[in-house]
């Protein structure tokens, strides 16, 4: 039985994609260089799995993670629109070339298939409602870009060599284990610590903006049907719930989840953040038989317990 090869499986949602796999049975193997994922999500893996501590921008490094490899979740990531921003060539180098790296150990290596983590943020600020996987896409910051390219270099690969891959483009993805604490900590995170910790919220805009929030079980489900569903390389999905809710909506549903009274700041919108994002699911549905598991508040409950216990106990989730 071939390895399953997790990169970036220290973070968020690559470390949920290796718990489930460890505990399914398959022998796995992490490489991450913890750079914004930590040790401590390495710690809540159930099982035993190897661990390599490396960059992807490395490419004999990954080339020797990627041996004996059957299938490569490809999740490592500078994860961050202001990041990408500020610093674009060094978001190019791992997202982009560190993809392309992925991609040419998977093809030396033998790799019956690569899952990419894509980025909704492909789609951009145009009208068109709920996205497809066809709509013309839109780059409004060097992070969509570079996520972008490494979709290319997955197409382009599937195409010219024998390896196959499927993109997977994660809406906004939440779930215990995202970091609160990062300077480009996502804003789910940031509400439940700020209210648990008595400080008053921040929302950039006036709350109407929405998005497609996905719980990160979901995406573990999609991440698995997307490696094993025979006839889909080449292709691309959307991962999400097919649901939109607003931002000041969601920050009133957890503020009644703990029973604080919604009472916000409010600052001016930021460069860069889209203002709706909504997916189309029907294709992930029908073809990778991809079926959200969880509801959007039921998620929510079980994310503010999990950061509630971490705070509690003084460690983050
Ligand atoms: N969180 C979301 O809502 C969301 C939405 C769309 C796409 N994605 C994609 O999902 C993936 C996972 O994102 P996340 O939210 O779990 O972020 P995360 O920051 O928690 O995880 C990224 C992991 O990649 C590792 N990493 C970063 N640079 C690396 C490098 N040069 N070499 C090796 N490892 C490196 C980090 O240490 C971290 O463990 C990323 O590819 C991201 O672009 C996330």
């Amino acid at each position: 039985m071939g390895h399953y090869l997790v990169t970036g499986g220290a973070g968020f949602i690559a470390s949920h994609i290796a718990d489930r796999l460890v505990r399914e049975g398959h022998q796995v193997r992490i490489f991450d260089n913890l750079s914004t994922g930590h040790r401590r999500n390495l710690e809540a893996i159930g099982g035993s799995f190897e661990f390599i501590e490396g960059d992807v921008r490395d490419q004999s490094a990954v080339r020797a993670a990627a041996q004996d490899c059957e299938v490569i979740f490809h999740q490592a990531a500078l994860a961050s629109v202001p990041l990408s921003i500020k610093d674009p060539v060094q978001v190019h180098d791992v997202c982009a070339t560190g993809t392309l790296n992925v991609l040419t150990a998977a093809r030396d290596q033998g790799v019956r298939r690569v899952v990419y983590a894509a980025s909704s943020s492909a789609y951009g600020d145009r009208p068109e409602m709920p996205k497809r996987e066809s709509h013309t896409l839109q780059t409004l910051s060097p992070y969509a870009a570079a996520k972008l390219a490494g979709e290319f270099y997955c197409e382009s690969f599937a195409h010219c060599y024998d390896v196959e891959t499927v993109r997977l483009r994660y809406f906004n993805v939440f779930g215990p284990r995202q970091d609160p604490k990062s300077p480009y900590s996502a804003v789910i995170p940031l509400f439940v610590t700020a209210l648990l910790e008595g400080r008053t919220p921040t929302i950039f805009g006036d709350g109407s903006q929405s998005r497609d929030f996905v719980y990160v079980g979901n995406v573990v489900q999609a991440n698995l049907k997307a490696a094993f569903t025979p006839d889909v390389s080449s292709r691309v999905y959307n991962v999400a719930s097919g649901e939109r809710v607003g931002v000041a909506e969601m920050l009133k549903q957890i503020c009644d989840i703990l029973d604080v009274p919604f009472a916000p700041e409010f600052a001016p919108p930021r460069v860069g953040d889209v203002l709706h994002s909504w997916a189309d699911i029907s294709e992930t549905q029908r073809d990778l038989g991809y079926a959200p598991e969880i509801s959007f508040f039921e998620a929510l409950k079980i994310t503010v317990e999990a950061y509630r216990d971490s705070l509690s106990s003084n460690c983050l989730v």
